[in-house]
């Protein structure tokens, strides 16, 4: 059996399971009481939070331990910490600053549009680069949970990696980055829905390890429908870019999912149309091949500035190299230029 200063040297190693702080430290351990005669202790434990299934679990390893030591009986009880003990150690916690508590300097860009292939994560994917170029620190999210495109148009066939418990992002082209598209096997679609998806996003802002990053691109599932809400709503409010290509019908859907941005709290810094013409290399004629007016119609409808047309175009080709990444020097790439350097001058 073991004197009273025993047990406070055995029980008082054990954390408080909401603080994570040794109950020696809290002043948790608030009574102990050893009746040798009957081989009983009992023992009072103050936790920052009371009735949990932590407290039942430290229950028994309490019980268990005592009983190791030679008690035939162990009685516990169990009170509230003080509200100033909490506060002091939860405020480290607090205070650590993460990308969903707004105590990091890092903007966030969302990237949107009323339907799919309009090319949203081009659109993520080439901004994120040209960001980079210009010196600033760019992570991607690819929040489209089902959609994800953007390993593949980035060219990167690498997962991430452990660090203790966190996950390491995969960097290319300067740009960190992480997608569900790295968590599953052989492209199988993912059918994960309600909360298990949210908080697959939410651990994608607070279970990775980003750099300290400038700015985080988020590629968001197209359209208006209830996954690209439960986005909106999961992520930190944002600036929005809309995409949408210049038909008219397109725009007009475009503007429901600049609605929503707004809905949802997020401000839209722009729109950009993508897939505008079709420009011959041959002749330099272009051919509006989707119609045209759709981006201006958008952005006065959303009382915004048209930032951007882009033409259609691929990469130029490069042996071995995959991916949807315009070369900085390739007429298209030079184009995303100017939307970073938009994206940097306008944000709010
Ligand atoms: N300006 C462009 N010129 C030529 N091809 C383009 C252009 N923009 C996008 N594309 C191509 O169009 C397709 C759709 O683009 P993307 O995947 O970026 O759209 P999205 O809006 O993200 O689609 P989804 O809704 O499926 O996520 C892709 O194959 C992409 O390479
Ligand atoms: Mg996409």
């Amino acid at each position: 059996m073991l004197t009273k200063e025993q047990v406070i040297e055995q029980i008082g190693v054990l954390k408080d399971p909401f603080l994570a702080i040794p109950l020696a430290e809290t002043s948790g351990i608030e009574e102990i009481v050893i009746k040798e005669e009957k081989q009983h202790v009992s023992l009072k434990i103050a936790l920052a939070k009371v009735n949990t299934k932590e407290q039942m679990d430290l229950q028994q390893e309490i019980v268990a331990k005592l009983k190791q030591h030679g008690f035939q009986t162990v009685g516990l009880r169990f009170a509230q910490l003080p509200e100033e003990v909490i506060k002091r150690y939860k405020s480290v916690d607090d205070e650590a600053p993460t990308l969903l508590n707004g105590k990091l300097k890092t903007k966030f860009l969302a990237i949107a549009s009323g339907k799919g292939g309009v090319g949203k994560s081009t659109v993520t994917v080439n901004t994120a680069v040209a960001l980079a170029r210009l010196g600033k620190k760019v992570g991607i999210i690819d929040a489209d949970i089902y959609g994800f495109s953007v390993p593949d148009m980035m060219g990167v066939t690498k997962r991430p990696t452990l660090r203790g418990n966190r996950i390491v992002p995969v960097t290319a082209h300067g740009v960190q980055m992480i997608s569900m598209g790295f968590f599953v096997e052989d492209n199988e679609p993912v059918i994960w829905r309600g909360p298990r998806l949210g908080k697959m996003l939410k651990s994608f802002f607070t279970e990775v390890e980003w750099d300290e990053l400038d700015y985080l691109l988020l590629d968001l599932p197209p359209g208006t429908g209830d996954m690209a809400l439960a986005v909106h709503t999961i992520i930190p409010s944002s600036q929005e870019l809309i995409i949408t290509t210049p038909h008219p019908t397109a725009a007009f859907v475009a503007a429901r999912a600049g609605q929503m941005a707004r809905n949802t709290n997020h401000h839209i810094i722009g729109v950009i149309e993508n897939m505008s013409y079709f420009e011959s290399k041959v002749t330099n004629q272009r051919e509006y091949i989707f119609g045209q007016g759709g981006g201006e119609k958008l952005a006065a409808e959303l009382k915004t500035k048209l930032i951007a047309q882009l033409p259609l175009g691929q990469p130029d080709e490069e042996s071995g190299v995959r991916g949807s990444v315009y070369q900085a020097d390739h007429p298209i790439g030079k184009r995303y230029e100017e939307i970073a350097s938009y994206v940097i001058d306008n944000f709010m």
